[in-house]
């Protein structure tokens, strides 16, 4: 029986344990949608790292499509800058041209180059979306894991029947579902996410909550008269950024009250609150160390009730979901 260091979360029923926050890597090496390059520069880049991990968080999220490889790349030469013993995660987009499942391994091959290791600590599918069914996906990743090329499996964007779906592929071969990534922040927390999440505990399958500062919205650095971020694909238009105003206002008093967090570290707390490990973005050393201060605390139950009502209203768009689901 394995007994739980402190402060730290298991990574579903495995031998891993992750803090209570992860690193998020997609802007890293993007250009499309994060203006890498513009926003912010490699220096920027280790510094957020150096900043996260010596700060002792051990959980780094990256995938194949982030920066088309970039992310993975950057991420190999941090990884040379430490000794510390870092638990990675990345995972593989089901591309249009994707269409056997042998593609997977290729995939992963790839990723596991870019990162220069031999073995990957956890590597979900990025979405499930059609053509390939999540059983063969999944079928695909248990050969990964035969193979050693892998430790533990993941989902990322999968439903609860999707993933109850997968697990039964999985209880085929006595292993179990390690994670579910998904959408969820104060801007995103639908009914179904719920109902996932409290399954996940159920299943000790840890939940893995990504953009909970939904991509910067839940900051409170966009008022409706600044500028919107440039990228494509950001979840924020006018409308929404005006809609968030008196959410913002309650997380600054929230905030405040517990002996002055901001809006960004009251949004992820939140996140954990609800018994996730949020993975958040950070370009730079300045959002990484203001995140980093997240933890350590706890919003109150009135806290969270009251955020929840302020955000039920606010409803973001995400098309992919969608798809996902079709
Ligand atoms: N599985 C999936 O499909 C999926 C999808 C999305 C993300 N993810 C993972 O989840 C991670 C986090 O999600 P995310 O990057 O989309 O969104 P996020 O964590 O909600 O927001 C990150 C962005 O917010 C801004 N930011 C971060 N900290 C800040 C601070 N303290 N103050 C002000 N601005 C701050 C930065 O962008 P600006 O400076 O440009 O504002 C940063 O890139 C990703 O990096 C990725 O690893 C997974």
């Amino acid at each position: 029986m394995m007994t739980k260091p402190t402060d730290l979360i298991r990574l579903g029923k495995s031998e891993i344990w992750i803090t209570p926050i992860g690193l998020g890597t997609w802007s890293w090496g993007d250009r499309l949608f994060w203006s890498y390059g513009i926003s912010h520069s490699i220096q920027d880049v280790k510094d957020a790292f150096e900043a996260s991990i010596m700060a002792g968080i051990n959980f780094i999220d990256t995938a194949e499509i982030y920066g088309f490889g970039g992310s993975e790349k950057l991420l190999y030469e941090l990884l040379k800058t430490t000794d510390r013993e870092l638990i990675i995660a990345s995972k593989l987009f089901p591309y249009p041209w994707r269409l056997s499942t042998k593609s997977l391994i290729r995939g992963l091959k790839g990723t596991l180059k870019r990162l220069g290791v031999e073995s990957l600590d956890l590597y979900m599918m990025h979405w499930p979306l059609p053509p390939i069914s999540v059983e063969k996906w999944t079928a695909s990743l248990v050969r990964a894991r035969e193979e050693g090329l892998i430790k533990h499996i993941g989902v990322s964007n999968y439903s609860l029947s999707q993933m109850r779906r997968v697990q039964e592929v999985l209880s085929k071969h006595k292993l179990d579902l390690a994670a579910s990534q998904i959408h969820y922040s104060l801007l995103h927390h639908p009914p179904e996410k719920n109902s996932l999440i409290q399954a996940c505990h159920e299943d000790q399958v840890a939940v893995v909550a990504y953009s909970p500062l939904a991509q910067g919205l839940l900051t409170g650095k966009y008022t409706p008269e600044s500028s919107l971020p440039k990228g494509m694909m950001r979840l924020g238009n006018r409308s929404v950024i005006k809609r968030i105003q008196p959410l913002i206002v309650l997380m600054r008093q929230i905030g405040e009250r517990a002996g002055g967090k901001t809006p960004a570290q009251v949004a992820i707390n939140w996140a954990s609150k609800k018994g996730t490990v949020p993975i958040v973005g950070a370009k730079n050393r300045r959002q990484a160390e203001e995140n980093l201060g997240s933890i350590g605390w706890s919003l109150t139950d009135d806290d969270v009730h009251d955020l929840e009502i302020a955000s039920s209203d606010i409803k973001l768009a995400f098309p992919m979901e969608k798809l996902a689901r079709s």
